[in-house]
């Protein structure tokens, strides 16, 4: 059987009642630089509904994030239709591309893509200058969402006086300050470490169960588990797209306790002088 008969043989039975967020007909890209060109997207047919929570896979070059850029109205197709919340984006200019996305979407990105000079608050509220709110209410919707992901007491701290795992938690309260219709989030766990990438994905976990949408693309299974359906993505098709009861595996274990395993020579080292 072909991989394409595959995808076609297991679509994702739609969850009931949610209204459709997500709607791609045909969707192409071609990128063109000087002569070349790579034609990085075919033929992509995917339905998404309200708070469905879902992993793209695909080995590298497989078109992943040329997809979520066109998901997430960062760049346009070459082909087909693409229809998000309601909106028919193939037909809007640039200022109401940008303000689409600025409304309907949350960006997580793997490398984070915080402002350094800027504190935790300052990053989470630039959303909302570029909505043009008044500052009174962005400082109130901002530190809102560092309570969302538990960094409220580090609202005055630069991306470099905080951990990777809080530096995400920053940029996922970023991404949820406008109340998003989908967030995406290409890679989120890539820099982090298994005991971090586990915090990141529980709190994906919350988030999705207040009713979020969200979109993750991920090379790691373990982190695909967390999912409730998982698309795979090969030479720039969908190949599979299966509905799966998520994973939620126990907490690895903490820094401290594994300070405590790893370190009882230590101690009966120092013991002994
Ligand atoms: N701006 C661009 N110009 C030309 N080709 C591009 C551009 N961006 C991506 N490509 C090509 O399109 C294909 C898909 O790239 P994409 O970045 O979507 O892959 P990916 O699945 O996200 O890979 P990775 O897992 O390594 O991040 C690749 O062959 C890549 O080289
Ligand atoms: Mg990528």
């Amino acid at each position: 059987m072909s991989e394409q008969a595959v995808a076609e043989s297991a679509p994702a039975p739609a969850a009931s009642g949610q209204p459709t967020i997500i709607e791609c007909k045909g969707l192409g890209k071609t990128y063109v630089s000087g002569k070349l060109e790579v034609r990085a997207l075919s033929d992509v047919d995917l339905h998404v509904l309200r708070n469905e929570f879902l992993a793209i896979m695909g080995p590298s070059g497989s078109g992943k994030s040329t997809l979520m850029n066109l998901l997430g109205c960062l760049d346009t197709p070459t082909f087909g239709t693409y229809r998000l919340n309601q909106t028919e984006v193939g037909n809007l200019d640039d200022d109401e591309l940008a303000a689409v996305r600025n409304q309907e979407i949350g960006f997580v990105f793997q490398t984070f893509n915080l402002l350094a000079r800027a504190t935790a608050l300052h990053n989470v509220e630039l959303p909302l200058i570029y909505a043009g709110m008044s500052s009174r209410k962005r400082h109130e919707r901002a530190m809102n969402s560092l309570e969302r992901v538990n960094l409220e007491h580090r609202w005055d701290h630069r991306p470099s006086e905080l951990s990777g795992g809080e530096r995400q938690r920053v940029a996922i309260a970023r991404a949820l300050v406008n109340k998003p219709a989908i967030v995406l989030a290409d890679e989120p766990t890539g820099n982090l470490d298994s005991r971090t990438s586990y915090e990141i994905m529980e709190l994906f976990v919350e988030l999705h169960e207040a009713g979020q949408t969200i979109i993750i693309v991920t090379h790691e299974d373990t982190i695909a588990r967390y999912a409730h359906r998982v698309v795979r993505v090969l030479d720039g098709r969908i190949v599979e797209d299966k509905r799966q009861t998520p994973v939620i595996p126990p907490p690895p274990p903490s820094r401290d306790e594994e300070r405590e395993t790893h370190g009882t020579a230590d101690v009966s080292e120092s013991d002994k002088q």
